[in-house]
């Protein structure tokens, strides 16, 4: 008799824990960070809060705020470990690699890497969370032949990122824009990276072993790598008299159109108004007319030909293109944001541990034997029936 066991592909549809960090509903497209709705805290709060948020359960006082603003504010220089790693890295190298790099070396230099309490993992995710922003603008930065540029304590979080990045203060529209897409790509409860870093965390491995587990993850083009991808198709298409031809070519050919469908929502996602409401301001303060009309007419088109509508890559793949962001470095800012997700998740998981150990059903060939051998029979006395692992 053949056993039949159902196999969760994907893992799609199966419930794997509790958290309390944060809810998507797809059927009303909502999402919570920590019960509070993400529309909400973009209109309202500095990412910096939010960040607090996600790893505290509430938004900060205005003390307890300044106190953690400071404390951000004196952790942002780049290492010069971190730096000299950095400049060993190939230029061509993808700057996802380079990201990994670095957060691996910073785990490494950490004398408290071992410590799981958490307090020290708060203390580690306060500081990556601090650092990552130098990380990201100055790997850009080496890529277009500039030198690095040093932080600047009288800016926030977006200010700064933006002004390390491009050695300009930013216009208060862009800072806007930056500050809304770091809030909404921060937390988005079991996605595949958010769970990788779990499965690390499971293990009781360190804090930063599941961050650089969780940016191989989100480097992959059906995740985060998804911004960077809509960027190409944008550059594939041109303009927007070519996106019926070009649609018409890729569905023949089956393409996956990046930054379009999801997992979970699967009647829009909850993140994209924000977000496109944001891009809209980018449009304007750029006058960037042509790159909205292809955005527009993708948009329609592909959800009227599929009934797939925008993921959060949509909208803010070309803002971050506005910016001045070079494509490949979209997934790092994105790993900049997620990083306070990702470790509000290693806290919970660390907190509440069991290891991540799923079953699989074996469909390779039945059990076979090596022509010719005998086995010892001393060397098979008391062997274990089944190995661990
Ligand atoms: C995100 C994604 C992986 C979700 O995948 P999923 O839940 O496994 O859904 P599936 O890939 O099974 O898609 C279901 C159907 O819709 C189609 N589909 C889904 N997204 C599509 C897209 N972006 N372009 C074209 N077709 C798409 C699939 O081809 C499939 O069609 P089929 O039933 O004829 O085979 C998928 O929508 C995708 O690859 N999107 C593009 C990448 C992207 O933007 N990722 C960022 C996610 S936030």
């Amino acid at each position: 008799m053949t056993e039949t066991i159902e196999i969760k592909k994907g893992l799609a549809g199966v419930t794997v824990d509790y958290t309390a960090v944060s809810k998507v509903n797809p059927e009303t497209n909502s999402l919570l960070y920590r019960g509070y709705p993400v529309q909400e805290l973009a209109a309202t709060q500095p990412f910096e809060a939010v960040a607090y948020l996600l790893w505290y359960g509430e938004l900060p006082t205005d003390e307890q705020l300044a106190e953690f603003v400071a404390e951000e504010r004196a952790n942002r220089t780049l290492d010069e470990n971190v730096k000299q790693a950095i400049d060993l890295v190939p230029l061509d190298a993808h700057p996802m690699d380079v990201i990994r790099t670095a957060v691996s070396l910073a785990g490494a230099s950490d004398p408290a890497a071992f410590d799981n309490s958490r307090e020290s993992d708060l203390a580690k995710s306060k500081r990556l969370f601090a650092k990552l922003p130098a990380m990201v603008a100055y790997d850009q930065r080496r890529r277009r032949g500039q030198e690095l540029v040093d932080p600047r304590a009288d800016l926030d979080y977006s200010q700064n990122f933006l002004w390390m990045a491009f050695g300009e203060e930013p216009d208060p529209v862009v800072a806007r824009a930056f500050n809304v897409s770091m809030i909404l790509y921060a937390e988005h409860s079991f996605n595949a990276s958010t769970f990788t870093a779990r499965v690390i965390t499971s293990t009781m491995a360190d804090l930063y072993s599941a961050v650089v587990g969780a940016i191989g993850a989100l480097k992959g083009p059906l995740h985060g790598g998804a911004n960077e991808a809509v960027m190409h198709i944008f550059d594939e298409i041109g303009s927007a008299e070519n996106v019926g031809p070009w649609l018409d070519t890729a569905l023949a050919e089956k393409r996956k159109i990046m930054g379009f469908g999801h997992r979970v929502y699967k009647h829009g996602d909850s993140r994209v108004p924000t977000m496109k409401a944001a891009l809209d301001t980018l449009v304007e303060h750029y006058d960037a007319r042509e790159l909205a009309a292809l955005y527009d007419t993708l948009e329609s088109e592909f959800v009227s030909r599929k009934g797939i509508y925008p993921n959060l890559d949509y909208p803010s793949g070309p803002s971050y293109n506005l910016m001045g962001f070079d494509t490949l470095t979209f997934t790092p800012l994105f790993v900049a944001s997620r990083v306070t997700g990702w470790t509000a998740h290693i806290i919970e998981q660390a907190a509440s541990n069991a290891l991540i150990r799923p079953l699989s059903a074996y469909n390779g060939p039945d059990e076979r034997h090596i022509d010719g051998y005998v086995p010892d029979a001393e060397a098979t006395v008391d062997r274990p029936e089944e190995a661990a692992g």
